[in-house]
């Protein structure tokens, strides 16, 4: 399918964060963009912003002075619906309001040709309920920017139940044309991102209420096991919590109080109290002028009675941690087992979703030190762990000795049900995997979603096959009869054997 042609006009409604950053895209595509808000000299002021951020970049020497004076003459605030009569695509930016999108949407239907496309950058409204009333809904489709638009790849590309694959086509190649990353979703709640992306909020939010760490030590093992680029509790802070809860609180009801979607009281409590982050001064953290910053809780050094590390059977997702550990000249036996490492008194094995005190129990091995996923172990700079209840003094010495080798930094957190980093991504992947159940988007579009829209270092489904859909769905069911709760009912394609055997992407 051909993109809008550049001869095209582009209009553009609502000149706020959203819509003036649309505008600069489209413009900066080659299109005249015309940009109208209701607001008194609001579009006027978006050009002028648009011109603001582009002029550091002339500035600094990386763009010419004449490509920005030709951008802007493309730009044009306007004041009535009837002067984007000739736009061929209407993207609208406006407030987040049903009703008011609706009829805006209509009148919009009065004032342009046959054969407008009409798009919503909706995040939360349906586009089957906004397009319901329409004389001609299979043109309206959703183009869902992420903020800010000029610097973010992703674009998701959202069909109503009447949008035309023609319609929808023709945005995803548009978007493609603009430089972005597309990918195409059904009008459901939450569309991908905004989904899938629950449970990395939602899971640390309960890790932190379970007190299992407090907040700089879960955003540092987030970051540095996991790879994140930034932990829960400071991309919140950075979000807003009340723009992060209203979003939890608004997919929740949408999915009919799925407890998958279950909000966090910690949250609201921030919300009710009025720290909502990097905006009002507080949240999680203090960002006062001088308040003290929190480190993350790091075990100091302890050295290693002991010089030699068994391997007993396979250790799957942990091989590369023993390589790194043989690296660092530690003697390394192998002999056959259920897949541990021992290291003077203790055992160590990846966690499995059990808590370590039960796992101990019923694998009758006392001294067990369970380990938290990371992204790559070869290279991450910190691991969780946590000791069983039985286990001795002596053998969490040892394993945080062991790490300590391998240059880590060891944060042990209480022990709980599948630690931080295996908890976030198997939850993730569960997300996602149900996702691709209900047809909401391929197992492609949803990694790149992730990660083009998130920046996470890997898509949740492609994770997931690394590490073994049989793996990720054994944790997902410790985690649910740990906690007895159907927020951790394992995606039915994390049972089937075709994707459990052959993974997403076979
Ligand atoms: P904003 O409040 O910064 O801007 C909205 C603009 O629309 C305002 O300038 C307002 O005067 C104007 N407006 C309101 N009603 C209008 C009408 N009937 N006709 C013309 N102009 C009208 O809001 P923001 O953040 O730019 O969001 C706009 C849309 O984009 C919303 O649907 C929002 O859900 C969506 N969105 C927002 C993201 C964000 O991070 N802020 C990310 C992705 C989507």
């Amino acid at each position: 399918m051909q993109p809008l042609a550049t001869e095209i006009a582009v209009a553009v409604i609502g000149a706020g964060a959203m819509g003036s950053g649309i505008a600069q895209v489209a413009a900066q595509a080659g299109h005249r963009v015309l940009l109208l808000d209701q607001r008194e000299g609001a579009a006027r002021a978006g050009r002028e912003g648009i011109a603001r951020q582009l002029q550091r970049r002339v500035d600094k020497g990386k763009m010419p002075q004449a490509a920005l004076d030709a951008l802007l003459d493309r730009i044009q605030p306007v004041n009535t619906l009837d002067e984007l009569a000739e736009a061929g695509l209407v993207i609208e930016a406006i407030v987040e309001n049903l009703d008011i999108k609706r009829s805006l949407l209509t009148e919009l239907e009065g004032v342009c040709t046959a054969d407008t496309i009409l798009a919503t950058n909706t995040s939360s409204l349906s586009v089957t309920a906004l397009g319901a009333h329409l004389a001609h809904p299979e043109r309206l489709v959703g183009m869902h920017f992420f903020n800010p638009a000029p610097l973010m790849a992703l674009v998701e590309v959202i069909k109503g139940l009447a949008t035309s694959d023609q319609v929808a086509d023709c945005i995803y190649a548009t978007a493609a044309q603009w430089g972005k990353k597309p990918v195409t979703a059904t009008s459901t709640p939450g569309f991908i991102v905004n989904r899938v992306a629950r449970p990395f909020y939602a899971e640390s939010l309960r890790l932190l209420q379970e007190q299992t760490a407090d907040c700089a030590t879960l955003d540092a093992i987030v970051r540095e096991a996991g790879g994140f680029r930034m932990g829960p509790f400071e991309l919140t802070d950075l979000i807003g919590h009340d723009v992060n809860y209203a979003v939890t609180s608004s997919v929740f009801n949408a999915y009919y109080q799925d407890p998958r979607f279950l909000p966090s009281l910690v949250q609201q409590e921030l919300v009710e109290a009025g720290r909502l982050g990097r905006k009002s001064g507080r949240g999680f953290y203090d960002y006062a002028d001088g308040a003290h910053q929190p480190e993350p809780a790091t075990v100091a050094t302890v050295s290693a009675t002991a010089d030699t590390l068994i391997v007993e059977g396979d250790p799957g997702p942990l091989a590369p941690l023993v390589n790194r550990l043989r690296d660092c000249g530690l003697t390394v036996i192998e002999r056959d087992g259920p897949g541990r490492l021992r290291f003077g008194d203790a055992v160590l094995a990846l966690t499995d979703g059990r808590m370590a005190t039960e796992r101990a129990a019923a694998e009758a091995c006392a001294n067990l030190i369970l380990l938290d996923l990371a992204f790559d172990y070869a290279s991450a700079s910190r691991l969780a762990v946590a000791a069983a209840a039985q286990a001795s003094a002596q053998a969490v010495n040892d394993a945080c000795a062991l790490l300590q080798t391998a240059g880590l930094a060891v944060s042990q957190v209480a022990d709980r049900p599948g630690l931080v980093v295996m908890r976030t991504v198997a939850t993730l992947a569960n997300e996602a995997a149900d996702a691709v159940l209900h047809g909401v988007a391929s197992v492609s579009d949803i990694d790149l979603a992730m990660k083009a829209g998130l920046n996470y270092p890997q898509g949740p489904l492609r994770w997931c096959d690394q590490l073994g859909t049989s793996r990720v769905h054994q944790v997902l069911t410790h985690l649910q009869q740990s906690y007895g709760e159907d927020r951790y009912r394992p995606a039915l394609l994390l049972r089937n054997n075709h994707f459990a055997e052959r993974g997403f992407y076979s």
